[in-house]
């Protein structure tokens, strides 16, 4: 459903009136954390937390994949405010682009200004490997569609916003001096959002892999987008959980996804907090 920009702006304000009326602030939160398949974990760093379902925020959607906990967690970590997406909404799930990337837009009404977004990725690039971590330096929309069709919210942001920096490279730059000192080997790469839910074609992957990606997801994409129109500062993180369609000679499943995810669980966790402190 397309909404007019009057009646998105009179649903945001009824979900940030109730995000208020909770008590679920204690401070504008200095940064939003969107949490991808697998990597919930962080949610348990959170200190202070309070916990908000999706069901119970007015005009949220509602998380429906296993795996997904679907819920907002407000609090502190490493001495940052934050606001933490446990959960997101896939545009395979059948939300439509308004409602994958509303919580973005709540994050924009409640003034924040910073943005972490993680995913569980495939490789597509063969020096990568399950496993790894990988800085997102730029995507690739694969998904046929942009958030930003439709009235533009001029609230928020331009009509025709620019995206030649989509992912901050001041904190790009944090991020990887981060890695650096804590000896983790991280990655960094190009992100290509394919709409999924079938994984790609081995095809489909060398295609990818011609226009410059180096890993493969179903997500993250339409959020950066809707991110950059509002103004906020993006830094994007990828698990590599599985080597993408055809790199290796088996198939790809959702169980070994969630597997590599668990496996590198701790060290993303441990990689997320302490980029927080430095953004
Ligand atoms: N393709 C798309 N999305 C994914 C993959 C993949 O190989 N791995 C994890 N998410």
């Amino acid at each position: 459903m397309m909404l007019s920009e009057s009646e998105m702006n009179i649903k945001l304000a009824e979900t940030k009136r109730y995000l208020l009326a909770q008590g679920s602030l204690e401070e504008t939160p200095a940064l939003g954390i969107i949490l991808g398949s697998g990597l919930g974990r962080l949610a348990d760093l959170v200190e202070n937390p309070k916990v908000i379902p999706y069901r119970e925020i007015p005009n949220f959607p509602v998380s429906t994949v296993a795996g997904h906990a679907g819920q907002l967690v407000f609090g502190w970590v490493e001495g940052k405010y934050v606001m933490v997406m446990q959960g997101r909404f896939h545009f395979y799930e059948g939300y439509d682009m308004a409602e994958v990337t509303y919580p973005v837009r709540v994050m924009q009404a409640l003034g924040l200004k910073g943005l972490i977004v993680t995913n569980a990725a495939g490789g597509v690039n063969f020096d990568f490997k399950a496993g790894d971590l990988a800085l997102i330096t730029d995507h690739l929309n694969m998904l046929g569609v942009n958030p930003l069709r439709g009235a533009n919210l001029s609230d928020f942001g331009a009509r025709f916003p620019d995206m030649s920096e989509a992912y901050d490279v001041e904190w790009r730059k944090r991020a990887w001096q981060t890695a650096q000192e804590m000896g983790l080997p991280l990655q960094k790469g190009v992100y290509a959002a394919f709409s999924g839910p079938s994984y790609e074609t081995p095809a489909e992957i060398c295609y990818a892999r011609m226009m410059g990606a180096d890993m493969v997801g179903m997500s993250t994409v339409p959020e950066v987008i809707v991110a950059n129109h509002g103004g906020m500062r993006v830094l994007g993180i990828s698990c590599i959980t599985n080597m993408a369609a055809g790199v290796l000679p088996r198939k790809l499943s959702h169980a070994e996804v969630m597997e590599t995810a668990q496996r590198i669980e701790t060290e993303f966790v441990r990689f997320v907090a302490n980029v927080v402190r430095v953004l």
